[in-house]
């Protein structure tokens, strides 16, 4: 194949990237690689709780929207990101008594997801709720709720859209530690009381270098469960400014991610956390990093893509 798209497909997987609505709107350089390599879609932004109920029971849908009629002509699936988060959540939610907080919830996933029902693939229902060391996040949800809201917002997405894959997602969780394993105890424990979901997203927000060496052994365990799997947002970033050896480190890198994917049977698809370092959320977070994607600032396809394409064609 000569596009990740066709390579996936090609596979029986799908390759996809999140979109920014900004440049959806009016960069044709970045519409075209976007419609040539993917053909599966994540709203970087667009899905969230701030961006469709900025206020309570105002939905709003026009970014999303056009992401969604976008990726339909396409032929490009969605990914639905995120539904119950602790960050970009208005403060309006975050206020709110634990009775009301959970009636918000349920309200919010009823509307969101009633609203693109039958066209998003899949749904990150649960994003970041574990901390690094195992436990559960502290946050508004977890302070107020405790861990209930977690069953309660899958049962609430899959009433809205029976045909959606639910999945929770989480970053640093990509290797076998405290937090994937923590993550592995719920899915387990999940399942066991008849929780409705999924499948299991790991971010894969990596460093070159770094990739963690039991990726496909830890994708594997969560597949045993009855699982699907996604590598939901992988970025790999360097130290700025990047040179030959850092590009040919990450080439390297992406490769091994994508065929630790292919290993698993039910390792369902890569999304990349957009494609071009022209817009990314690295440099932004990460002093000093970024390079983190497969296309220069000018479009141009880096070593990291041909790491990736590489493996899909089998080496
Ligand atoms: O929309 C406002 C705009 O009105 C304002 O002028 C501008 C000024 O800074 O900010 C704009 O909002 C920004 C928003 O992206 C849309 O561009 C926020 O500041 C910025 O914080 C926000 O960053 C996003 C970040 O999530 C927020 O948590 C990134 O684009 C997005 O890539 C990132 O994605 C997350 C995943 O959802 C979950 N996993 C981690 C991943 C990376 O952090």
């Amino acid at each position: 194949a000569s596009t990740l798209r066709d390579g996936a497909a090609a596979a029986g997987r799908y390759f996809g990237t999140a979109v920014a609505a900004g440049p959806l709107s009016n960069e044709s350089q970045y519409i075209t690689v976007l419609d040539r390599e993917f053909n599966s879609v994540t709203a970087e932004n667009a899905m969230k709780w701030d961006a469709t109920e900025p206020s309570a029971g105002s939905f709003s849908y026009g970014s999303a929207d056009a992401l969604v009629t976008h990726a339909q002509a396409h032929g490009q699936q969605v990914r639905g990101h995120t539904l119950v988060w602790h960050n970009q959540t208005p403060s309006w939610v975050q206020n709110l008594a634990a009775a009301d907080l959970r009636t918000a919830m349920q309200n919010h996933i009823a509307n969101v997801v009633g609203h693109f029902k039958g066209k998003i693939y899949a749904w990150d229902v649960v994003n970041e709720i574990f901390d690094d060391n195992g436990g559960f996040r502290s946050s508004f949800w977890s302070q107020k709720l405790g861990q209930t809201f977690v069953a309660d917002a899958f049962t609430a997405a899959r009433a809205a859209d029976p045909a959606a894959k639910l999945y929770i997602n989480d970053y640093n969780v990509e290797g076998v530690n405290s937090k994937s394993t923590a993550m592995y105890n719920l899915v387990r424990t999940l399942k066991s009381q008849g929780v409705p979901i999924d499948g299991v997203g790991l971010q894969a927000h990596l460093i070159v270098g770094q990739v963690p060496s039991d990726l496909q052994q830890n994708i594997q365990r969560f597949a045993d469960l009855g699982v699907d799997v996604a590598l939901t947002e992988l970025d790999i970033r360097m130290q700025t400014p990047s040179d030959s050896t850092k590009l040919a480190n990450q080439r390297t890198d992406y490769n091994r991610v994508t065929t630790a994917c292919l290993a698993v049977t039910r390792c369902v698809g890569i999304t990349v956390w957009g494609f071009t370092d022209k817009y990314s959320w690295v440099p932004d977070v990460f002093s000093g990093q970024g390079a983190a994607l497969p296309y220069n600032e000018n479009y141009q396809a880096k070593p990291a893509y041909t790491g990736m394409l590489d493996a899909l064609n089998g080496g």
